[in-house]
């Protein structure tokens, strides 16, 4: 088991390198074995996920390698096996796994994904989505059989836009014979991300990013190459972090446009920062004043950052409210921000934040992603020791977190316990 030890309050300065976005990567790698040949992905992070995934991929009999960031992926031999469940339970994007072998051999044998443990989480708009398409589906215990003579395009409209359902059904109509409309799309980059990669490999995919997608069915696809996008969530979390501890922290490799709404609040919040073409530098900011938060789906302010920006709530000069709309169970962290010394009370996903409270070091457990990435930041700013338990779900999602926080001055380590 591991354990992250923070020692706080040292100020971050120098440079963070954002890595590639982990939920674009997640989503590549499965789309790249719909081709009949091989694929390069660049900008690969260097996170838990895409380690879990490479172990898939040669399940599969795909030849893959992960080297400085590059995968190259060789879908030539790839066969259709069931995916063990304590492999695909090790992630949510295993998932993405129904779609491309769907498509490719009309059937395919499934366990019901994992992920962080932020709420039910169904899967059902993946299914109608498959359904729509022709598919039968049945399920023995948490294993799902999909299969289909033949993929037909197909009018969809999803009951919410899934960023998840609506990655699956893009990859399925690729292959799929005529044209398949997704209404109520998510609207997130990564997904253009996809469809960019989908398009490169000889598919036809208009108006990714908007909520409504076109994908023209092709009969089959050649491996090509694409970059993932950089990190928003990670790029928010350090920019986050600089608000609250920054001299001139530079967040560079970031796409501004992706985190319109944080620097927008950050306006409102009186925090000031200075943009440059793919960097923000920013620094400890002075009286800051409080705000309301209510995660939505993109370009909204995201779910996967609400977390972290709960702690830079608690700094506030006044009552702010922050409201999770997304998941049922994104609050597990407030327990150990209130044992740090924050006042915030919660009511289901709605949580009242009354700040400016200085925070203590405590012994605390990482619930989620997320919610590590925000106890991370609670530590980076509370006096004393900080210990983070479970820190294997941080890992999942931010690369080389350590090193990248000790470069820039954080007093932050990985013990093996
Ligand atoms: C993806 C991201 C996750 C992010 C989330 C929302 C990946 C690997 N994960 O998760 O980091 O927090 O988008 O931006 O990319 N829902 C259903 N039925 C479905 C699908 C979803 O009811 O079939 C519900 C979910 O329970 C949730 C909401 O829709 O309440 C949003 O889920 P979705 O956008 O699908 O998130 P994920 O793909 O799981």
């Amino acid at each position: 088991m591991k354990q992250i030890v923070i020692e706080g309050e040292n100020e971050l300065k120098g440079t963070i390198k954002i890595g590639g976005a982990k939920n674009s990567a997640v989503a590549l790698i499965p789309a790249a074995i719909m081709a009949q040949d091989t694929s390069t992905i660049t900008n690969v992070p260097c996170i838990s996920d895409c380690d879990d995934l490479l172990e898939i991929l040669t399940l599969l009999n795909v030849k893959a390698t992960l080297t400085d960031g590059k995968m190259v992926i060789d879908a030539s031999n790839l066969e259709n096996k069931v995916i063990p469940e304590d492999l695909s339970t090790r992630l949510r994007a295993s998932y993405y796994f129904m779609g491309a072998l769907l498509a490719r051999f009309k059937y395919v044998e499934m366990y019901f994904p994992g992920g962080c443990n932020i709420g039910a989480r169904p899967i059902d708009l993946h299914l109608k989505g498959f359904e729509a398409m022709g598919a039968t589906i049945n399920k023995e215990n948490s294993k799902y059989i999909i299969k289909a003579d033949e993929l037909k395009g197909a009018d969809i409209i999803l009951d919410f836009a899934s960023v998840g359902a609506t990655i699956n059904i893009m990859l399925a109509a690729t292959l799929a014979k005529g044209t398949t409309v997704i209404h109520n799309a998510a609207r997130e980059v990564e997904i253009s991300n996809i469809a960019e990669f989908l398009n490169a490999m000889g598919a036809s995919i208009t108006g990714a990013g908007t909520s409504e997608i076109i994908i023209k069915g092709v009969k089959a696809l050649h491996g090509a190459k694409t970059k993932v996008i950089p990190d928003r969530i990670e790029a928010g979390t350090y920019i986050i972090m600089g608000a609250l501890l920054g001299n001139e922290l530079k967040v560079e490799g970031i796409i501004p446009d992706h985190l319109a709404i944080l620097f927008s609040k950050f306006s409102e919040m009186d925090i000031n920062y200075e943009l440059g073409k793919d960097y923000v530098i920013i620094s400890k900011a002075k009286n800051i004043k409080p705000t309301n938060i209510r995660t939505v789906v993109y370009p909204g302010f995201p779910t996967d950052l609400g977390q972290p920006m709960s702690v830079l709530l608690t700094q506030c000069q006044g009552i702010s409210l922050f409201d999770e709309t997304i998941f049922e169970n994104r609050m597990g962290h407030v327990k150990y921000l209130n044992n740090m010394g924050a006042h915030i009370e919660v009511s289901g996903q709605h949580a009242v934040i009354n700040g400016p409270t200085p925070l203590h070091g405590e012994e605390i457990v990482a619930t989620d992603l997320r919610s590590g990435a925000a106890l991370v930041t609670a530590g980076l700013i509370a006096t004393g020791t900080t210990i983070i338990n479970d820190v294997e779900h941080i890992l999942r999602g931010y690369e080389r977190i350590i090193t990248k926080l000790s470069d820039v001055g954080a007093k932050i380590k990985i013990i093996e316990i």
